[in-house]
């Protein structure tokens, strides 16, 4: 495995595999068994002949919450032996003076997916996650990408990314990880108290409960309401949002024979914790 820190020494170290498959898996770091199973779904993709690169780069420019970044957890020396076993072949890690230039001025916007769910809720974050992927993009040239169904949204608008912007890349949505008591898989989970850990696998319970309701008929309505109050019982737990959508373009659900998802975002005390279900109506 090697290492890049500067943008150069990446473009060097990929020259000698152009024309072959390259695997990219952008993470921010702190990366735990979610961002493994990327890894080895990128390593089984690009075989023995292709390449896998994974960038660690915590990208400032999409947070909305100074504070977030500022206790995001930071584990370079374990996330490069994750990047080992996993059999990466090139770990990028640039600082974020190397990846922006101190006067950037373009800006890169999705202006209809992230609209709603996270994207009312953090202005400018999906912004950023299009501007910071764009570039890896752009540096790292790949083939394909692999991003987590943990963070639907993001997935749905950089499809929509490359698909607008004609980036030859193809984009692969991985099925999200779970604890084996349901909860999600976080670099932020580490963060949780005890008593929000011990708390925190509600959300995976009350999201099946809600999907199988949905599937027998309920109305919209009744299953978000349900699913808010479910969690807004929870001690030190504040909703930030519950919606329940059409999955593809993650607007109120007009259609319910369509495919629809059901999206939660919220507080354990300081810690933001999302999660999501694909429901389908099985009448
Ligand atoms: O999902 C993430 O970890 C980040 O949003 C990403 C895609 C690595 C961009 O910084």
């Amino acid at each position: 495995m090697q290492t890049a820190c500067t943008k150069d020494e990446l473009r060097a170290l990929l020259a000698p595999v152009r024309g072959r498959k390259i695997v990219l898996v952008p993470t921010m770091g702190a990366l735990h068994e979610g961002h493994a199973s990327l890894l080895r779904q990128a390593r089984e993709l690009a075989g023995t002949e292709g390449c896998v690169v994974a960038s660690v780069f915590l990208n400032p420019v999409q947070f909305d919450n100074a504070g977030d970044l500022a206790t995001y957890p930071q584990t370079p020396e374990a996330d490069l032996q994750t990047c080992r076993e996993c059999g990466v072949d090139v770990v990028f890690m640039p600082t974020p003076d190397i990846m922006y230039c101190g006067d950037r001025s373009i800006t890169l916007e999705e202006t209809h997916l992230s609209t709603v769910l996270c994207g009312a809720k953090r202005p400018g974050h999906f912004a950023g996650v299009c501007l910071v992927v764009n570039k890896l993009f752009n540096l790292v040239q790949p083939t394909d990408a692999i991003f987590g169904k943990n963070d639907y949204q993001q997935l749905a608008i950089l499809r929509r990314m490359v698909r607008d912007l004609d980036i030859p890349i193809t984009i692969h949505g991985a099925e999200i990880v779970r604890d084996t008591d349901g909860l999600a898989l976080s670099s932020r989970n580490v963060r949780l108290t005890p008593e929000h850990r011990a708390a925190a696998p509600g959300i995976r319970r009350v999201l099946l409960a809600a999907a199988e309701a949905y599937g027998k008929g309920a109305a919209v309505a009744d299953v978000t309401a349900g699913v808010v109050d479910t969690l807004s019982a929870i001690p030190g737990v504040k909703v930030d949002y519950v919606e329940l959508v059409d999955a593809e373009n993650l607007h109120a659900v007009t259609d319910e024979t369509r495919p629809a998802l059901l999206a939660v975002a919220a507080f354990f005390g300081d810690v933001r914790l999302i999660d999501n279900i694909e429901l389908t109506r099985n009448l």
